[in-house]
């Protein structure tokens, strides 16, 4: 025997140390009463204590990881997969067989699926419906009128996702049950996620039968845009055509189940997301009317007074700038989470396989260590001489990896259309019972935001 063949194996993952547990917890509860009270400030807080740091929600450990590079890290490397206490709340509503919840070789394939409606070079064919729509939101406004930005934001995002990716007629009425039902959806999710009271919320209360009934119309919901358009005989080259005609690994068609749970995994993030990323945007309109003014004096230096369209988007820098930063700002996906598939390391800890892993685009964004003046409104800040003081995954609000978002060119451009349309035509001030403060849900949208629009 050598003495080479005696020596120990290196071990996979060497020397790694059990990240610190932060501060604060309290004897049961842990840290979980502090994340309910306060979630955004909680998180925002947590590298304070360490790069990752562990935290006790109950009696479970949760893993929290708090620098951009290793956010990144995180998700970009495949010992983690789509899970944790998010996902486990979002099942309930987004069903385990869609493609934002499934995870190996069915989400490899279900990308795989609706990839080319969302892909760059087919964003251009949606470029009349956003136009129709954000001229149309203008349009339906009057000098004076009070606006509530819930409904309105709510309305124009659900319409164009299914115009544009269903081809649904989508009437206002479906559009409003659609909201409303989204709304109590996902206020009840966010609950169950950071309450978890288990066999509780099975119990006929008055709040879990409002829950359920919104859950069973939002289903109901999508098997009627699927029966519609079989009656319709129809095959437009479209999403949903793609999810209706899609085969299993096998080459056979996929199940019902199957094809009911992706039209809710692309119809509900679609629509809860863009539309309170629509309301922050009316917020800024207001809040700065300074960057309003400016957008419309670019609008008009490249439309000459035209009313803006599709192709014009890709030239209104500052316009785009103004969305990129309430996207800093404001991310809808404030928190994100994932599971540990094996016994791993990152950032020099150990994380067991099991294991829970949380983190916040929200608080990412608005470290003072990324950025400077962290929590002014700037959007000048992502002109190209300034943007490479951003550190790298400093700024992912569509997250990076195989689970980014999809819809990132398609939800941009709608944007950047929208908020384009209503600077051009309207400024706009806060009413009196209008609350702009944040209100944290599974995504983060003012309370109650009421709009004048003054034309100009
Ligand atoms: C401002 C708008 C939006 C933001 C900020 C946003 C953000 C995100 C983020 C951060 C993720 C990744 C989740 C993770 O890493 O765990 C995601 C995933 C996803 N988003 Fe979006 N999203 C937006 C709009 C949309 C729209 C308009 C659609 C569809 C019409 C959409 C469909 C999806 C889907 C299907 C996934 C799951 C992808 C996968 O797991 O492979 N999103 N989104």
């Amino acid at each position: 025997m050598t003495v080479e063949s005696v020596q120990p194996v290196e071990p996979r993952i060497p020397e790694l140390r059990e990240p610190p547990l932060a501060g604060g917890g309290v004897p049961l509860l842990g840290h979980g009463w502090k994340l309910a009270r306060d979630p955004l400030a909680f998180m925002s807080r947590l590298r304070d204590h360490g790069d990752v740091v562990r935290l006790k929600l109950g009696p479970k450990t949760v893993y929290a990881v708090t620098t951009p590079a290793l956010t990144g890290a995180l998700a970009l490397s495949p010992d983690y997969k789509i899970g944790g206490p998010l996902w486990e709340s979002l099942e309930g509503l987004l069903g385990k067989e869609g493609v934002a919840t499934a995870n190996g070789s069915r989400h490899r394939r279900q990308r795989r699926t609706i990839q080319p409606a969302f892909k760059l070079d087919a964003i251009p064919a949606y470029g009349p419906i956003m136009e129709e729509e954000a001229h149309g939101l203008t349009e339906r406004w009057t000098s004076g009128e009070t606006i509530d930005c819930t409904s309105e934001s709510f309305r124009i995002a659900v319409r164009i996702a299914a115009r544009c990716l269903l081809r649904g007629d989508y009437m206002d009425e479906r559009a409003e049950r659609l909201c409303v039902a989204l709304a109590t959806v996902f206020r009840g999710m966010y609950q169950r996620m950071v309450i978890p009271l288990g066999p509780l919320y099975r119990l006929p209360l008055p709040p879990n039968r409002e829950f359920n009934r919104a859950l069973a119309d939002l289903h109901l919901l999508v098997d009627e845009i699927v029966a519609e358009r079989r009656a319709s005989g129809q095959r437009p080259d479209d999403l949903l055509t793609a999810l209706l005609e899609a085969k299993d690994d096998n080459g056979d068609p996929i199940g019902e189940q199957e094809i009911h749970d992706q039209v809710v995994a692309i119809v509900t993030p679609g629509s809860e997301t863009v539309a309170s990323t629509i309301m922050w945007l009316l917020q800024v309109l207001a809040e700065h009317p300074e960057h309003a003014d400016k957008v419309r004096a670019e609008v008009e230096s490249v439309t000459g007074g035209r009313p803006v369209a599709f192709e014009d988007v890709r030239r209104l820098t500052h316009t785009n700038n103004v969305v990129v930063e309430a996207l800093r700002l404001r991310p809808a996906v404030w928190i994100l989470t994932r599971r540990a598939i094996t016994d791993t390391e990152l950032g020099g800890y150990r994380i067991p396989a099991g294991a829970d892993i949380v983190y916040s685009p929200y608080a990412i964004q608005r470290d003072a260590r990324s950025y400077a003046g962290h929590l002014d409104f700037d959007p000048d800040r992502w002109l190209p001489e300034r943007v490479k003081d951003v550190p790298k995954h400093a700024m992912s609000p569509f997250s990076v990896g195989n689970r980014k978002c999809p819809s990132d060119h398609f939800s941009m451009a709608q944007l950047s259309l929208i908020t384009a349309a209503v600077a051009t035509r309207y400024r706009l001030e806060q009413v009196p019972g209008s609350n702009d403060a944040t209100r944290v849900g599974i995504t983060l949208r003012p309370h109650k935001l009421l709009l004048r629009p003054v034309p100009r």
